[in-house]
């Protein structure tokens, strides 16, 4: 146990020689400023790395990740992330990242008790209420789970775009866009939903914030 900790920070050592051998300015760079063009919303999930799955580097993506990549209006800690990263960074692109396989998802297509997640899971048992009749239809339990977790981020790329943050944005002509997307576990494959959303237009008009 102690041994694997402190592993990590050997490893971290040897992480900056190898930055430095390359770069000898690789952190004077990096910590004058942070440019990202991307606000990744992710699963906690430690197998879902936003920066090792899209090739990108430090400085690259900011960073929110929970449990089952959830937009949830009252949650102060991802509206304060998407507050900075669209007033402040002006992130072209925002990237709600799911992937196949999730526990959380998975968890909230059960009838069991989890303890206090349940109140969290509470948020994708009702995506599952809005598309039940959908996903009813599919009669393999394994193909039902992997389209909520399609139809999941989706409701997480709507519920971006009921937010007054983007809406300013959009309202401001500041160019932003919103992704839906879905990892795969088991081929490391990233899925494009195409659920693009641009402009308030793309909302039902009672979401509209004038
Ligand atoms: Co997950």
């Amino acid at each position: 146990m102690e041994k694997s900790y402190k592993q990590l920070l050997e490893n971290n050592k040897n992480w900056v020689a190898k930055q430095l051998a390359v770069d000898p300015v690789y952190f004077d760079k990096l910590a004058n400023s942070q440019n990202p063009e991307y606000l990744w919303i992710g699963c906690s999930d430690s197998r879902v790395p936003a920066n090792q799955i899209t090739g990108t580097l430090p400085g690259d993506i900011f960073v929110h990740r929970n449990i089952a990549n959830l937009v949830v209006h009252s949650d102060m800690n991802m509206l304060s992330v998407l507050s900075y990263a669209v007033e402040v960074l002006k992130v072209k692109h925002i990237i709600v990242c799911g992937h196949y396989g999730c526990g959380g998802v998975q968890a909230a297509m059960e009838n069991k008790q989890f303890g206090l997640i349940d109140n969290w899971l509470r948020h994708i048992k009702d995506v599952y209420r809005y598309h039940h009749k959908e996903l009813d239809a599919i009669e393999d339990k394994t193909q039902r789970a992997r389209r909520f977790v399609e139809v999941n981020v989706i409701e997480q790329v709507h519920d971006l775009g009921k937010t007054s943050i983007v809406q300013n944005a959009w309202k401001n002509n500041q160019p932003l866009h919103v992704h839906g997307w879905v990892y795969d576990i088991h081929d490391g494959i990233i899925k494009d939903l195409n659920v693009n959303f641009t402009c308030t237009k793309d909302l039902h008009k009672v979401y509209h914030l004038d």
